[in-house]
């Protein structure tokens, strides 16, 4: 069925201010599902993200054999199958909009011999999966993908599942943790590799729920990651933290929307995740965090960030693991900042929901920004002053430049629209309510700005 787009029109108004909790973190969410459905007993999770990407892992999950009840907003319960114990789904396993479900579900069903159809939406199924299908390969697995090894796609889980040594070419966490989860129904050891580290949320879960994993470094400090196959997982209570890349569009709000002065409450601080923060606060931005603590294995924060005229900087290669999905919303800071910000090693982008990089550079150059960009990088700009604005934004089912551009919108001259505002459910399920709810000025259009293209 083809839903109606809605379109949402961001001004520039008052300042923003309040205290707000943001959403259950979309990666951790993702994975407590996924372990708890693999391990013996009841897993009670508190604060589950329940935007679009999850609710498809919850159904993929109940699909292959797990019990998953929703007890109240937030609080979910899953009664596992054990190690090895999915089942054969009758139906293909839709994931919608999600790489993270899509390659860490097919890590599970690679090592389950069993066969599993897959498919994605419009954006999924333009995404890479051999950087999945490549590893799960060796391990025994094999599959029947579209051209480009896309979806949709038929995975034959090994009968003898192979535990492998594997070096993750790309920066990828999603790589790292599909072979992890593989390695769970595998004999022996399954040892990933990385060179740079990536976010490391499935290692602290597979810990928690009981997997015998071993972390190590080399002499050339790439990290070693081994897991023990067929460990007996036991149900545990997850709490989940609000998540930094939802909280990441209230703070460059705030950043750029003077006299503003917000309080974001219960952030998760993993330091894999906060190049965001490092950069802002490098950009000249007011930061402070607040009652550091440390919850159900992951630290937490509040965020305070009060307005600050920002300044241009640049962002090294090596920061992009830590932030790689906070890249519109630091381009939309970039904009607004004095200055050149240039941004490196940044190729990934070009492989999420949209092509990020091309998108970011396209929408802020309709918008009046002055904006380079080559294969892996992007220069932005800025002025000091207002972005011009004025533009209407096609989100092509992108959930972040969605947001990233009404942000942009909170900040600019004229105002700036997004074509389609359904996208951002995917992550940040009333997005604009809490938006509005800090005195944001974003409404469905009466006149839609004209188009910049
Ligand atoms: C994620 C890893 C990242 C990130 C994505 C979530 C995860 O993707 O962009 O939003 O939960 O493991 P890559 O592994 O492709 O870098």
């Amino acid at each position: 069925m083809t839903q109606p787009l809605r379109q949402l029109v961001a001004r520039r108004g008052m300042s923003l201010t309040g205290q707000v909790r943001v959403p259950g973190d979309k990666s951790i969410s993702h994975r407590a599902l996924m372990l708890g459905a693999l391990a013996i007993g009841e897993t009670r999770i508190d604060g589950l993200l329940e935007g679009e990407d999850v609710l498809q892992t919850a159904a993929a999950m109940r699909a292959l054999g797990a019990e998953i009840n929703r007890q109240a907003a937030g609080r979910w319960s899953v009664h596992g199958v054990g190690v090895g114990g999915l089942t054969e789904p009758s139906q293909v396993l839709d994931m919608g909009n999600s790489g993270t479900a899509a390659r860490l579900l097919l890590g599970l069903l690679a090592t389950h011999p069993m066969t599993t159809f897959m498919t994605g939406d419009a954006s999924l199924v333009r995404r890479p999966m051999a950087r999945v299908i490549d590893p799960l390969a060796l391990m025994g697995a094999s599959f029947l993908s579209r051209a480009g090894s896309r979806l949709p796609l038929a995975i034959r889980g090994a009968d003898d599942p192979i535990p492998v040594e594997y070096l993750v070419p790309v920066p990828s966490a999603q790589v790292k943790s599909a072979i992890l989860l593989a390695g769970l129904n595998a004999p022996g050891r399954t040892t990933v590799r990385e060179t740079s580290p990536t976010r490391d949320h499935t290692e602290s879960m597979l810990r928690a729920f009981g997997a015998d994993l071993q972390m190590t470094d080399d002499d050339d400090g790439t990290a070693v990651i081994s897991v023990a196959g067929w460990p007996r997982l036991t149900g545990q209570a997850v709490s989940v933290p609000g998540d930094i890349s939802s909280a990441a569009f209230p703070l460059v709000a705030a950043a750029v929307v003077p006299d503003s002065s917000l309080v974001l409450e219960g952030v998760g601080l993993n330091p894999r995740r906060t190049g965001l923060l490092d950069t802002l606060i490098e950009m000249g931005a007011d930061i402070v965090v607040e009652r550091p603590r440390e919850v159900a294995g992951e630290a937490v924060g509040d965020l305070r960030i009060r307005y600050r005229p920002l300044k241009g900087v640049t962002v090294p290669p090596d920061r992009a693991p830590r932030m790689i999905d906070e890249y519109p919303a630091l381009a939309v800071a970039a904009a607004c900042a004095e200055g050149e910000t240039r941004m490196l090693g940044v190729g990934e982008l070009r492989v999420k929901e949209t092509d990020r990089l091309t998108r970011t550079a396209e929408g802020l150059s309709q918008a009046g920004v002055a904006v380079d960009s080559g294969e892996d990088w992007l220069t932005i700009r800025g002025t000091g002053r207002p972005p011009a604005g004025g533009v209407t934004v096609a989100t092509a089912l992108d959930h972040r430049i969605a947001m990233s551009f009404l942000v942009l919108g909170l900040a600019s001259a004229a105002p700036v629209a997004i074509d389609d505002a359904t996208p951002i459910d995917t992550s940040f399920p009333d997005f604009a309510g809490l938006m509005r709810g800090l005195g944001a000025d974003l409404s469905a259009p009466e006149t839609t700005p004209a188009s910049g293209d």
